[in-house]
């Protein structure tokens, strides 16, 4: 049988559906990218803002045509707003066989086989732990330079707008050495930089406890440290950490290790205290500013990007203004600008001074506006340097030319060489930047000369 899968949402999204897509394969399922030819269509959802979950909704909803057409189709649902709306997604779409939550992913195959076996509709959301050890399969499609490994899953923070604690579950870690098996054998199928997840992700090994540990403990770093072992592995990135774990040792550990790339994404949210204080974040605009210090000091070429949320409620343009001015403080070289969405469930929902969508417009363009004028000068400022690529491949706009990214994650382009390889790390000497992109020539493959 075919099977059709969709992912919205983020990367942990994104490689539970390659997992799964990885134990439907083993099972002697087909993987297809066209979903009109598909047996089995299954969509991986995102809860974190209602569009999120409205974009999938709309999608799933006509369908209804397509099973009329086709009965024997199967379609379910899995991820974040399957855990979210559960049965009610079984109540409002009768052409849906299957709901599964994020807790049962790794029971996926068997679930789908009782569900064609019987020919009925099941509804799976209980949170489960062996999700975190039954999802280290991978399913590749063509050859790949980058992957991703969870390591860690659920989130304990409960930031007061975040459904994600609430989809995902208690946060756990997985051990070290389960993680560090996985990557060698991604490294062995011509991996060269693996992204480390977790919604919390700098949190790993604390045992879920969210206070930050002392400054000489981290065992976040004691995984980057030993996965920066591994021979052929090029790169190692990770997303998304928060602030208050950048404790002494990770940061040294950061700088000290080669293969950990220098770009930073780091969720600040609101350049407001009495907004953070509102949203449950515990660090002030003060302390976020201070540990990017720290890491500048430490690391002089790391970029940040980060995550930023307009119009939570209560925010005053005062408050706006702190977080437009923290914001041009850092310089960050990339930022996801939220328009704040109430989530049913969370404490900030309930909060009396909700902000009009107007002014939430309003605020997200001038932010948006700031942040492409600062990257197209910092692009700018490398005109004529030579910056370390990995290459990608062909870019996707004009395959006579090739792309890849630099460590500080800048998308460059450039006219290839012969023998050159997805995977390899070549010097690029640029000559044109834009806010999006940087190009130029090459000056030599591996080292050598071309
Ligand atoms: N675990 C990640 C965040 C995952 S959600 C972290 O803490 O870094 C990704 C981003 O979505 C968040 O950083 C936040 O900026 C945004 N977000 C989360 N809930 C939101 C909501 N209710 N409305 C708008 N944006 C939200
Ligand atoms: Fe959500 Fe906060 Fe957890 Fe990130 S740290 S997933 S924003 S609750
Ligand atoms: Fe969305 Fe779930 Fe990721 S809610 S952002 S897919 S963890």
């Amino acid at each position: 049988m075919k099977v059709y899968l969709k992912t919205y949402g983020c990367q942990m999204n994104e490689r539970d559906s390659e997992a799964v897509a990885g134990m439907l394969a083993a099972r002697g399922y087909e993987i297809t990218a066209q979903e009109e030819d598909a047996d089995i269509l299954i969509f991986n959802t995102c809860s974190v803002r209602d569009q999120a979950e409205r974009k999938a909704i709309g999608k799933i909803g006509i369908l209804t045509r397509l099973k009329r057409r086709k009965p024997d189709i199967y379609i379910g649902i899995m991820g974040c707003m399957a855990q979210n709306r559960g049965q009610a997604l079984l109540d409002e779409l009768p052409h849906v066989d299957f709901v599964i939550g994020t807790g049962q992913l790794h029971r996926l195959p068997e679930i789908l086989a009782g569900v064609i076996a019987q020919r009925h509709r099941e509804l799976r959301v209980e949170e489960d732990h062996a999700v975190l050890t039954g999802m280290s399969t991978h399913f590749s499609r063509g050859n790949r330079i980058s992957a991703y490994i969870a390591v860690t899953r659920g989130c304990n923070r409960f930031c007061s707008y975040c459904i994600v604690p609430y989809v995902r579950g208690r946060e756990i870690s997985r051990e070290i050495a389960d993680i560090k098996h996985e990557a060698i054998e991604l490294v062995a199928q011509g991996v060269r930089e693996i992204m480390l997840l977790g919604q919390n992700v700098a949190a790993f090994g604390l045992g879920g406890n969210i206070n930050p540990p002392p400054p000489d403990v981290s065992p976040f770093a004691d995984l980057l440290t030993e996965l920066n072992d591994i021979p052929g592995l090029q790169r190692l990135r990770f997303t998304s950490p928060y602030p208050s774990y950048f404790n002494a040792k990770l940061i040294a550990a950061m700088a000290a290790l080669p293969k950990v790339c220098h770009s930073l994404h780091l969720p600040l949210q609101s350049g407001s205290n009495a907004i953070l204080r509102a949203m449950n974040r515990h660090y002030t605009a003060e302390q976020y500013l201070d540990i990017v210090g720290q890491l500048r000091r430490a690391i002089p070429d790391i970029t940040f990007s980060t995550d930023i949320i307009v119009g939570f409620p209560g925010e005053t343009e005062t408050d706006f203004l702190a977080t437009r001015r923290v914001m041009n403080e850092v310089g960050f070289d990339n930022a996801y600008i939220f328009k704040y969405s109430p989530r049913q469930g969370t404490v900030a929902a309930t909060m009396l001074d909700q902000v009009p969508q107007q002014i939430k417009e309003e605020r997200n363009h001038i932010l948006l506006d700031d942040l492409n004028r600062r990257v197209a000068k910092h692009n700018a400022e490398l005109r004529g340097q030579i910056v370390e690529v990995m290459v990608e491949g062909p870019s996707k706009r004009n395959c006579e030319r090739w792309c890849g990214r630099t460590a500080t994650n800048k998308m460059t382009i450039f006219d290839p060489a012969p023998g050159l390889e997805p995977g390899d790390l070549v010097q690029v000497k640029i000559t044109r930047t834009t806010a999006m992109s940087l190009f130029g020539q090459l000056t030599a493959t591996g080292g050598a000369p071309v």
